[in-house]
C-alpha cells in the first residue's frame, strides 16, 4: 500500500519531521526533542542476531519452537520487529497498525528487504494500516488465525533512563495504548489462542489472569487459551 507522504509530513509539522536519510531510509525525527529519530531496518546487525536466536521467549510463547507455518495475526505491529522475527521462524505473519506514519516507516522497511535475501515468509508479510478494534469484530475462523499476538505501549513510567530514546518518541506520538483492555477483550472472542507481550511486572490487561506465562529478564508473555 503507497501512503502520500506529503500529506503525512503536513499533519505532523512543526513538532516532527518525516523525511529520508542519507542511507535512503524513511526516518521520524523530532523538531523539538532531543530523541533518536526512528525508523526501520530489518538489516540492522543487532536485529539479525535478535531473529537469528531461536530460544527467544517470543517463539516459545506463540509455539513456533515446536509447531511451523503458523498463522499469527499481530493486532498491534507497530514497527513490525516481533511480525518480523515470527516471519523469520517460518509463520504466516498478518500485521495491523492503527497509525500512518508507523505503518510507512515499517512499509519502508519492509520495501528494502527485496536487496537482501530473506526467508520468503518475511518478504511476504502481510501488512494493513488498520485499527485492530475494527479488524477483530469480523469472525475470523475463515481465515485459520492460530494466534492474536497483542503488544501495547507499555503504561507511562515515570521519567526514566529505562525507556529507551526510540521508546520516547513512539510514546510522544502515539500517546498510551489505552484500549488495550478492549483490544484483549475482543481477541478472546475469537477461536485462536492470545499471546499478550508485557512488562515483567506490569499489570495483566483487563485484569484478566492468563492461562500460563513466558517470564523473561524485562519482559513476560501472557497466553490465553480460548
Ligand atoms: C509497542 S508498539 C508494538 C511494537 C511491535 N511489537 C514491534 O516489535 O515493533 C504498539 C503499536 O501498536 C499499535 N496499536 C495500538 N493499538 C492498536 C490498534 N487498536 N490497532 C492497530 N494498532 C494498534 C500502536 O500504534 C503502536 O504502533
Amino acid at each position: 500500500m503507497s501512503l502520500d507522504l506529503t500529506i503525512l509530513k503536513q499533519q505532523l509539522a512543526p513538532k516532527f519531521a518525516l523525511s529520508y536519510n542519507k542511507q535512503g531510509i524513511l526516518q521520524l525525527a523530532s523538531n523539538t526533542e532531543n530523541f533518536r529519530p526512528i525508523y526501520c531496518d530489518f538489516t540492522e546487525k543487532k536485529f539479525l542476531k535478535r531473529c537469528q536466536d531461536k530460544k527467544q521467549g517470543l517463539l516459545k510463547a506463540v509455539g513456533l519452537h515446536k509447531k511451523q507455518g503458523l498463522t499469527i495475526l499481530d493486532a498491534t505491529a507497530g514497527l513490525g520487529k516481533d511480525s518480523f522475527v515470527l516471519a523469520y521462524h517460518g509463520a504466516n505473519v498478518i500485521a495491523l497498525e492503527r497509525h500512518p506514519i508507523i505503518f510507512a516507516l515499517l512499509q519502508d522497511g519492509l520495501q528494502r528487504l527485496n536487496q537482501f535475501s530473506f526467508p520468503r515468509s518475511c518478504v511476504g508479510m502481510q501488512t494493513k494500516l488498520e485499527n485492530s478494534l475494527n479488524y477483530l469484530q469480523q469472525d475470523l475462523s475463515q481465515q485459520n488465525i492460530d494466534i492474536i499476538y497483542l503488544d501495547p505501549m507499555y503504561p507511562n513510567r515515570k521519567k526514566s533512563a529505562l525507556v529507551k530514546k526510540e521508546m520516547q518518541i513512539l510514546q510522544t506520538l502515539l500517546g498510551q495504548d489505552d484500549k488495550a483492555d478492549q483490544l484483549l477483550a475482543m481477541a478472546l472472542k475469537q477461536k485462536s489462542k492470545i499471546v499478550v507481550k508485557r512488562p515483567r511486572l506490569g499489570v495483566y490487561l483487563n485484569g484478566q489472569l492468563p492461562s500460563y506465562q513466558i517470564i523473561e529478564k524485562t519482559i513476560r508473555f501472557d497466553i490465553y487459551l480460548a
